[in-house]
Order: C-alpha cells, then sequence, then structure tokens
C-alpha cells in the first residue's frame, strides 16, 4: 500500500456506501490441490519488477537456495539493497506498457509479478508466460478486501471487482481504483494460469530494509534517539505488518513446497495491539523514553493525526478489519516472523548507512507532516487537552 494511499484515505469521512458490486466469486476453496510442486530442485525465477523493495529480498532468498533469477523491468529503478547480488542476476530490459519482447521464446518454472500496476499489464503477461511458466505468483494487497467492513478476513472474501458509482471523494474512489485493480489482476491470473498454477499474495504493510517509503521511519528513528515518543490509539487498536525479508524467503519456500492458492501475507504471528509494537520496538534500542498515549479518538481526528506506520485510526467502519486480516493459513504454511526488535533495528541501521541519501533523511525528519516535526505541537496540545 502506498503511503500517500494510506494517509489519504483516513481523510475519508465516514460515510458508508449503501450498496457496493460485490461481484466476485469464491476462490481457492478447495484445498485438495494443494503440495502441487512438491520436487524442487534449482528453480528458474522470473520477477516481473525486481528491483525496488521486495524484488531485491526475494533475489537474496532465492539465490541462497539455489535457484536462478531474471528481473525484467525498464532498467529505471535503482535497488537500494543487495546491489552486489545483481551481477548474479539476468537483467531483462522491456516494459510492461507496450514492449514484452525479453519475455518470448523463453521459460521459468515460477514467476513473481511484483509490478502489477494495471489489469491489463497482468492479462498481458500471463498470456504470454501460460505455455512457458509453471506458477505465477501475482503480488496483489489487503487492498484487495477494501471496504475492510469485517475484521478476520479470510481468503475466500468476495471481493470488490468494480469501482461503484458516483463516488465523490477523491481519496476512496483512489481505494477503489487500487483494490479493484489487483481484484481484477488476481482474477485475471487465475483465469489464464488456472487454479492450481496460481498463488495470490496479499500482502500488508510492508516494512524493513530497502524500503522507498519512509512512512515506517518514526519509531525506528525516534526510539534510536530517545526521549518522547507518541503512542496513539486505545489498547484495543490491533496492528498488522510484515517483514520484506520474512515474506520474500516465506515466497521462495512456499514456491519450492508448491501450495497454490491465495494467501494474506501479514504478521506478527499473534494479535499485536499498538502498545505492544511500541514497547517491542523499544527493545531494539537502550534508550530513555517518555512514552505519551495519545488514546482519545476525537483528539486524533481533529489533529489529522490518523496514521502512523502501522497505526490506522479506524473508527470509518469501511477501514475496521485492514489491521487484523486472518493469518492462519499464512501460519499453517511455514512462515517464520522475525522479532520486532531486529526489524526495527535493521531498518534503523539500513536507513542511516549510504543505501540513504543524506537529503532522504533531512527531507523526512524535517517534512510538515513528519510526525517528528509535529509531535511537539502535538504533544503541547495534548497535555492542554488532558489537563
Ligand atoms: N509496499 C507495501 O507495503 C505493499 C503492500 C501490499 C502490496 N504491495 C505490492 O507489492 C508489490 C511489490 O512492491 P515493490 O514496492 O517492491 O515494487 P513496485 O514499486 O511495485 O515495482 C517496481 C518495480 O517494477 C518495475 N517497473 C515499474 N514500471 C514498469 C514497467 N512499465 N515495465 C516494467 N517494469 C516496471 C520497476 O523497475 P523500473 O522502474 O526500472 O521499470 C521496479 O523494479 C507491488 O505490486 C505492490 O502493489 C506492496
Amino acid at each position: 500500500m502506498k503511503a500517500t494511499s494510506r494517509r489519504n484515505f483516513l481523510s475519508n469521512s465516514a460515510k458508508v456506501a449503501g450498496v457496493l458490486p460485490f461481484l466476485g466469486s469464491q476462490v481457492f476453496l478447495d484445498d485438495s490441490k494443494k503440495e502441487k510442486r512438491n520436487s524442487h530442485g534449482p528453480m528458474k525465477i522470473l520477477i516481473l519488477g525486481g528491483t525496488s523493495f521486495l524484488g531485491p529480498h526475494q533475489i537474496a532468498a532465492a539465490l541462497k537456495n539455489g535457484h536462478e533469477v531474471s528481473t525484467f523491468t525498464r532498467g529505471k529503478t535503482i535497488p537500494s539493497i543487495h546491489k552486489d547480488l545483481f551481477k548474479n542476476v539476468e537483467q531483462l530490459i522491456g516494459d510492461r506498457e507496450d514492449n514484452l519482447e525479453a519475455l518470448k521464446g523463453r521459460k521459468w518454472d515460477i514467476v513473481f509479478d511484483n509490478s502489477g500496476r494495471k489489469v491489463q499489464w497482468t492479462t498481458d503477461t500471463a498470456e504470454l508466460l501460460k505455455d512457458h511458466v509453471d506458477h505465477y505468483f501475482y503480488i496483489s494487497s489487503v487492498s484487495a478486501y477494501y471496504p475492510y467492513y469485517d475484521t478476520h478476513i479470510k481468503e475466500d472474501q468476495k471481493l470488490v471487482l468494480k469501482i461503484p458509482e458516483e463516488l465523490e471523494d477523491e481519496n476512496e474512489k483512489y481505494m477503489y481504483e487500487y483494490g479493484v485493480m489487483k481484484a481484477n489482476s488476481e482474477m485475471e491470473v487465475m483465469r489464464i494460469f488456472g487454479e492450481d498454477r496460481s498463488y495470490i499474495i496479499r500482502p500488508t504493510f510492508m516494512v524493513g530494509p530497502g524500503d522507498q517509503t519512509d512512512r515506517f521511519m518514526y519509531y525506528p528513528t525516534q526510539l534510536a534517539k530517545g526521549g518522547d515518543i507518541i503512542l496513539p490509539g486505545k489498547e484495543r487498536d490491533q496492528i498488522q505488518y510484515i517483514d520484506i525479508r520474512d515474506i520474500s524467503k516465506w515466497m521462495i519456500h512456499l514456491a519450492e513446497k508448491g501450495r497454490p492458492g491465495a494467501y494474506n501475507a501479514a504478521g506478527p504471528g499473534f494479535k499485536m495491539n499498538m502498545k505492544q509494537f511500541v514497547y517491542g520496538a523499544h527493545a531494539a534500542f537502550n534508550t530513555p523514553v517518555n512514552f505519551i498515549k495519545m488514546d482519545d479518538y476525537d483528539f486524533l481526528e481533529k489533529h489529522e493525526f490518523r496514521f502512523q506506520a502501522p497505526w490506522i485510526l479506524d473508527t470509518n467502519p469501511k477501514f475496521a478489519g485492514i489491521s487484523n486480516v486472518d493469518i492462519s493459513k499464512i501460519l499453517d504454511s511455514g512462515i517464520e516472523y522475525r522479532p520486532l526488535a531486529d526489524t526495527i533495528k535493521d531498518t534503523h541501521d539500513w536507513w542511516y548507512s549510504d543505501a540513504v541519501t543524506e537529503e532522504r533523511r533531512t527531507n523526512f525528519l524535517q517534512a510538515e507532516q513528519s510526525m517528528v516535526n509535529r509531535q511537539e505541537a502535538l504533544i503541547k496540545a495534548w497535555n492542554e487537552h488532558v489537563k
């Protein structure tokens, strides 16, 4: 999910559309097709994308297990992590919009479609590769479930496949566009590759080293520094995230094991609320901190404090289930989650390394909208509020 979309949708009013076009059919109800691909020698893996956030970690996990990797990009995005691994990767150049030549006449065992941004892109690559690739992994998103009226959403939830008419709110339109694009792309993969050759991966917030956004950096930077730390929301507010390295390793494992289907890709492996998250994150550092609990939703709304990754103010019923999708299937499939403190420490260390420019760090730390910059005024207002 894009940082902007996450932030933007939270400025939506809480109005709820009356009737939504739940046109999707239930998918992946038949678990008898699991464990299709039991023998796995070295695999030939194609990544559509591969140079941004997820791709380099998939490459690291794949090469570690002896697989071969090709990437397909326009050659524009430069990886900010695992750069040294790319000398061992075949880098194909083209454009999903209008140039798939480099993919023609080739064979792979697995394709990871990381760069799906249009349904047509997915249709085109799935059609082109269906007789040349065994299994298609489509990297979707939990956004495919938008609007998230239910909690503990499972993979067989019916999806909205059509944007409702007469949406006036631009942010809500964006949420529908992204979710409906992901949902229809999933359907295209299923239609073209068939249920037993398709993997639909629906990640929640992916976090960790190499993130191209700075939306997750408040806690790693501020907990490392010590001092005042804002803890937003109520004790009951659940959060979810997944370390980019855990999801990458798990996807390779899933490909090796052969268990096609749809998967919610969220962590941690237990119910975690925001307080537990912040305290767990603090375990990464040895700093004196002063937690300031801001637990009044009205105050947070009034001060336009609706998002601080991974926390989301979910008073809008359309977002009720966004941070607690069901994870029983991914748990059952062998995901291994690393401790939160490792995620925080490694993200912090990567962000302060040469991989990130000083300009980017300065922009984040001084941006008007950054919580780092806003927190002093917020704390002042909060102290007035609770006086
Ligand atoms: N980040 C999250 O928290 C999150 C959560 C849920 C789901 N997701 C999904 O996870 C997936 C992976 O995300 P990501 O951040 O690692 O990568 P991404 O930003 O979605 O993909 C970028 C990659 O695609 C390539 N690309 C972009 N346009 C292209 C085009 N027209 N033709 C060919 N290649 C093109 C880029 O290389 P070039 O620029 O060089 O072409 C780059 O390698 C995405 O589908 C995203 O929707 C992300």
